[in-house]
């Protein structure tokens, strides 16, 4: 666990001033993947994992970020900067401060000092707890204020835009809004949401494959996913001129009208349409304590993604088919965009010794790959951490 105090000490000694600090959870997600840019539902919860921000302004109009995990700095002065004069790991902050003052935020310089615990590339959101860290410092050292879900959508956008990848709103949403013991049930449509409590003796206990497909290749399968998605609606609408996207088509609408569309463009769909409907169902099970029905949606879920949407691995599978036959476990899934990452397991409290223990021996067995287990608790969104004993500014 990260103690502030150590990291304002860290940036003093760094940038020679005060900071403020900031951090934002990562997530992981229940039920619904490859929805949320279909306009459906997503069941995300935020976990106890965090990118830590560090800041204090400058006046200099220059932007200067440090990556402690890293271990390099990157120096932006105080123009438009495009990606390619941006390194790969500092594109995130980078994009969100431009975002924010393209979006007229009185945003000038700053010197940020990043590091994060969410473990990089496992589906496990590294990517959007930088992002809103980053925006919630920003926004914070310059005494800006912003709506929660207005600042997941900048935030959204600088990724799709200055980072390349064409990821929906569920990560930063889930960043932004994460509340303790609940997942939250999301609308990605209107960004209305519910919070469901996870009922007390399930645990989110998270497997890493320590799989990790190439950054480059895996944003190009996800993008071609999405492109998928797009052209499905484009050939249903001819039919159904109501819809706008997959989220308002039924799975009855789809079977009448598949002579349309590719088999691989309608087991896309399919995917979406079915895993949209999961959604609900899982939050209804969460809510009723209703454990088979948990366990046979998660499964339901991980077939789709594994055979329709095409995204899981022999990793993955290996990870959930070892769960699912394991005492205590109310459903087991892949979990995030896929190809590689992790898998989403509700564990019954009094079996995560015995769980973790059987699921390190034998998916090294299988694939000899030592496993990371994370026992997770659904945490708080991004917040400004006050450090203990000094004054607030
Ligand atoms: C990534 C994206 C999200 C979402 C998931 C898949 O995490 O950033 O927007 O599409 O993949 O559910």
């Amino acid at each position: 666990m990260m103690n502030p105090r150590g990291l304002a000490q860290r940036f003093r000694s760094k940038f020679l001033s005060e900071p403020q600090i900031y951090r934002a959870p990562g997530r992981v997600n229940l039920m619904g993947d490859h929805t949320d840019y279909n306009d459906g539902f997503v069941l995300p919860a935020a976990i106890d994992f965090y990118c830590w921000a560090a800041i204090s302004s400058r006046n200099d109009g220059h932007f200067v970020i440090f990556s402690e995990n890293l271990n390099e700095t990157a120096a932006i002065g105080s123009g438009e900067v495009s990606q390619k004069q941006v390194p790969a790991w500092a594109r995130y902050p980078v994009g969100v401060s431009q975002q924010l003052r393209n979006s007229g935020y009185d945003i000038r310089g700053a010197n940020l000092y990043v590091v994060s615990d969410v473990p990089m590339g496992a589906g496990l959101s590294s990517s959007a707890a930088i992002e809103i860290a980053t925006a919630y410092a920003l926004l914070g050292v310059y005494g800006q204020r912003a709506d929660p879900s207005l600042i997941a959508k900048l935030c959204q956008k600088a990724e799709n835009d200055f980072v390349g990848t064409q990821c929906g709103i569920m990560d930063q949403f889930a960043s932004c809004h994460g509340l303790a013991g609940h997942a939250l049930l999301l609308d990605c449509r209107s960004l209305e949401y519910r919070p469901i409590p996870v009922p007390d003796r399930i645990r989110l206990v998270i497997c890493n494959t320590m799989v990790q497909r190439e950054l480059a290749s895996s944003r190009s399968e996800y993008n071609t996913r999405r492109a998928e998605c797009e052209e499905g609606v484009r050939q249903l609408k001819e039919a159904l001129p109501h819809i706008r996207a997959l989220r308002d088509v039924t799975l009855s609408d789809l079977e009448k009208h598949r002579n349309r569309l590719t088999n691989t463009v309608y087991k896309r769909c399919r995917h979406v349409v079915t895993e949209n409907e999961r959604v609900g169902a899982l939050a209804s099970a969460l809510q009723a304590n209703d454990c088979l029905q948990m366990k046979h949606l998660m499964e339901q879920s991980h077939a789709s993604l594994r055979d329709d949407y095409e995204v899981s691995c022999r990793e993955l599978d290996s990870l959930v088919s070892l769960a699912s036959q394991h005492a205590g476990v109310y459903g087991a899934r892949m979990t995030g965009a896929g190809f590689g990452g992790c898998t989403i397991n509700l564990v019954d409290a009094k079996h995560i010794p015995e769980f973790q223990k059987r699921m390190a021996d034998a998916y090294f067995e299988q694939t000899h790959r030592r496993p990371e287990i994370y026992v997770c608790t659904a945490s708080e969104g991004a917040a400004r951490v006050f450090v203990p004993g000094e004054n607030v500014r």
